[in-house]
């Protein structure tokens, strides 16, 4: 844990961030000097994500290899029945997390529709995803009604303590992080799900503890 104390408005926090040397505080986004006893810290830290990131993309490489087959095995399910291609594609998402562009071309050629049209499909739809999500997804609404209700803070609260953007994984693979126009509860915004989980009347100080649940 690398705790940092903001000069400015004397907040705390656990500093998550890969900058050796300044940091920018969640609250009041004062610039923090890091001392380099904690800069050594965060080094050691990026080290470990570097070679646990190393890992995980040799393990993503064992399972493209296996694509063919989990491609075969889904489609055979469905019976080779191109009229059900969204069920086939959720659950190889389902299954693999991700759709890969191997994975689409395998089921353009297994179920002999070209790539364009699948592909078309795959990019309309928010619940598919053509890059590697984290473990846990996080959705941020940031419709018109929870906007008013303070949404953009409690993204940029979250933003901040993933370190991340909008659109981008934790390097630990732990969260991904998107936006929503709506999530169907406005009543109850600012809101943001994880993994289908809801949250509702969101307080800042309530996002880390929520972040924390998911491991
Ligand atoms: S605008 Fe956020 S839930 Fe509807």
């Amino acid at each position: 844990m690398v705790l940092l104390i903001c000069q400015h408005c004397d907040y705390r926090w656990d500093y998550q961030g890969e900058n050796e040397h300044y940091a920018t505080c969640p609250t009041c986004r004062y610039k923090v000097r890091i001392p380099e006893e904690k800069a050594q810290m965060l080094r050691r830290k990026g080290l470990d994500m570097e070679l646990k990131s190393k890992f995980s993309l040799k393990e993503q490489h064992v399972k493209l290899r296996g694509i063919a087959g989990i491609v075969n095995k889904t489609i055979e399910d469905y019976q080779y029945d191109k009229s059900m291609l969204i069920q086939i594609l959720l659950r190889l998402q389902k299954n693999f997390g991700w759709l890969p562009m191997e994975m689409l071309l395998e089921v353009s050629k297994q179920l002999g529709i070209p790539l364009g049209q699948i592909y078309q499909v795959a990019t309309f739809y928010k619940a598919f995803s053509l890059a590697p999500r984290g473990r846990h997804l996080i959705r941020v609404c940031t419709g018109t009604s929870c906007k008013v209700r303070g949404a953009p803070i409690v993204l940029d609260r979250v933003q901040s303590s993933l370190n991340i953007e909008r659109g981008e994984v934790t390097p630990d693979g732990r969260f991904s992080l998107e936006t929503v126009n709506c999530l169907g509860c406005c009543a109850l915004g600012p809101m943001m799900t994880i993994d289908g989980e809801y949250y509702g009347n969101l307080k800042l100080l309530a996002v880390k503890r929520i972040l924390s649940k998911y491991t």
